[in-house]
């Protein structure tokens, strides 16, 4: 994955999130779309992975057969909206390494703050998607890289559902070695940091709170 910023137009894709962007949408078909789009985003973010062969025998002879190496990829979600990414993911990719970064923002300073860090062993070794559906600001993002990194990762790809233009160029500051897969580039952000249009708050429409 070469470019900075890969946005993925598929039909398919673009269909749901449309969906999923409509106020009206119950939590039951956001969390459906969103494990559905998350495969197919998937799909975009491991087109690069190193794969190996294996010799294997088909009915008619034998063949080195491509495989993935699926010990040396590592999905880190961002609490707790990344988690309605992660699990899609993981159906197709059942053997990948997980981990978790949890963030808040403090309320004075504006800046993240850690709560929660756990990473794979050998995360130096591995390919690392990092998953939260919104790039707003950046800054949780490049923050919770900053400690992906940190724990020694050097190899990573970060995975949204929407992007604001802030949020990438933050990111492209940060962290210009970290190429960003998204389903859509949003116009901008509101006042409250809210991707515009938008779909609201992630988590809360996944998990039915507020
Ligand atoms: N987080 C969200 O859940 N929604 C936004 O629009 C921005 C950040």
């Amino acid at each position: 994955m070469t470019d900075h910023l890969t946005v993925v137009s598929h039909p398919l894709v673009q269909h749901k999130l449309t969906i999923m962007r409509e106020k009206e949408t119950s939590t039951a078909v956001f969390r459906q779309l969103l494990r559905e789009i998350s495969l197919l985003l998937a799909y975009e973010v491991t087109r690069d992975l190193p794969v190996s062969t294996k010799k294997i025998e088909t009915p008619l002879c034998e063949m080195d057969a491509p495989q993935l190496d699926g010990k040396k990829l590592a999905l880190v979600s961002i609490l707790r909206a990344g988690n309605g990414l992660l699990d899609g993911i993981l159906e197709l990719i059942p053997s990948a390494r997980v981990g978790f970064v949890g963030l808040y923002r403090d309320e004075e300073t504006l800046q993240p703050v850690e709560y929660y860090f756990k990473v794979p062993a050998e995360i130096d070794d591995r390919v690392v998607i990092v998953v939260d559906p919104m790039l707003a600001t950046g800054n949780s993002s490049a923050a919770a890289i900053d400690m992906i990194k940190n724990a020694g990762a050097k190899n990573i790809i970060f995975l949204c559902l929407l992007a604001a233009p802030e949020g990438v160029a933050k990111m492209k500051e940060a962290h210009p070695d970290v190429p960003i897969v998204t389903a859509s580039l949003d116009d901008g952000l509101t006042d409250q940091g809210y991707i515009t249009p938008g779909l609201g708050d992630a988590g809360d429409r996944m998990f039915g709170t507020k």
